[in-house]
């Protein structure tokens, strides 16, 4: 069932960038599906988006790093009689320690977190999306990918492979009607470096290297909306994943397209 107001799943809506998207898009006539783990956050912003928006929130508390959550999502959305317009692919994480440290479950889980359950939901999502002949997917890759990976971390390469396969996604479904963007920020302020125990150092980084989570989710909605495959919000981070790369990611994409000899 289709509602009059479209409708926007946003994982990882209970702090930053999350958080942001779900303002923006409620403030732009969407209704929400609010997801993440803490449930009095969500309710809180759910509460909040419908007295100041009129948006209808549905909140669904999840640990995305349980790889049963993306199948248990969905179906509490399809009882809802719920369809998902919009997927913000957001909820995520870096973990600090060395990788022969780190405990297995606590790598699986990132993998999970941010490989598994952003593919698995824009796969769940994919086929309605088709069928109504619209969509808009939002990954969230990262500067991080354009950079020089870090030693022992995971994140650079768990955040390369969204920015590949949302490309790869965009390419297949663009002309179905269905826009998929990697929006790839750079230092935003956020809880992110709370959770990953880097505060202290982040907070030496000059503020010329920060932007708010509200200017990166409207410059990945509007790149959406426009049918930008990669988007890197801010200028300073422009800059700095130009420098780090000199093939331009349009260039890349063309190249992509139209030089695929295994294409059918
Ligand atoms: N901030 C940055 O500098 C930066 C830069 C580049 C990319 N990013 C990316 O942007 C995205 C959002 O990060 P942020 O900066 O907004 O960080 P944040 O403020 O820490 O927010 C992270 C969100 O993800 C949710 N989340 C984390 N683990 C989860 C789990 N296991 N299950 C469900 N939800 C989970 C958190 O909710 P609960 O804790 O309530 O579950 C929270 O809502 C991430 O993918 C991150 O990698 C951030």
């Amino acid at each position: 069932m289709t509602t009059a107001r479209p409708t926007a799943l946003v994982t990882g809506a209970s702090a930053g960038i999350g958080a942001a998207f779900a303002e923006l898009l409620a403030q732009e006539g969407h209704d929400l599906i609010l997801v993440a783990r803490r449930a009095e956050r969500l309710n809180e912003l759910a509460e909040r988006l419908t007295k100041q928006h009129g948006a209808t929130c549905t909140v669904l508390t999840a640990d995305l790093t349980d790889p049963g959550a993306p199948d248990e999502l969905m179906a509490s959305i399809r009882e809802r009689g719920l369809t998902v317009d919009v997927l913000i692919n957001n909820a995520g994480m870096s973990g600090s320690s060395a990788f022969a440290d780190t405990p297995w479950s606590e790598l699986a889980g990132e993998i999970q977190l941010m490989i598994t359950a952003v593919t698995q939901l824009a796969h769940l999502v994919v086929p309605d999306m088709l069928a109504r002949g619209h969509g808009r997917i939002i990954n969230l890759s990262s500067l991080a990918a354009f950079a020089p990976p870090g030693e022992s971390l995971l994140y650079t390469g768990i955040k390369t492979y969204v920015l590949g396969m949302s490309q790869a996604l965009d390419m297949e479904l663009k002309p179905h009607g269905v826009h998929v963007t990697a929006l790839c920020p750079g230092f935003t302020h956020s809880e992110f470096h709370d959770v990953m125990g880097t505060r202290e150092a982040a907070s030496h980084l000059p503020s010329i290297m920060w932007q708010r989570p509200e200017a990166v989710a409207r410059e990945g909605w509007t790149a959406v909306n426009r049918g930008k495959p990669v988007c890197v919000p801010g200028m300073f981070n422009k800059v700095a994943s130009h420098a780090m790369r000199p093939v331009p990611f349009r260039a890349q994409y063309v190249l992509g397209r139209n030089l695929n000899p295994f294409k059918n």
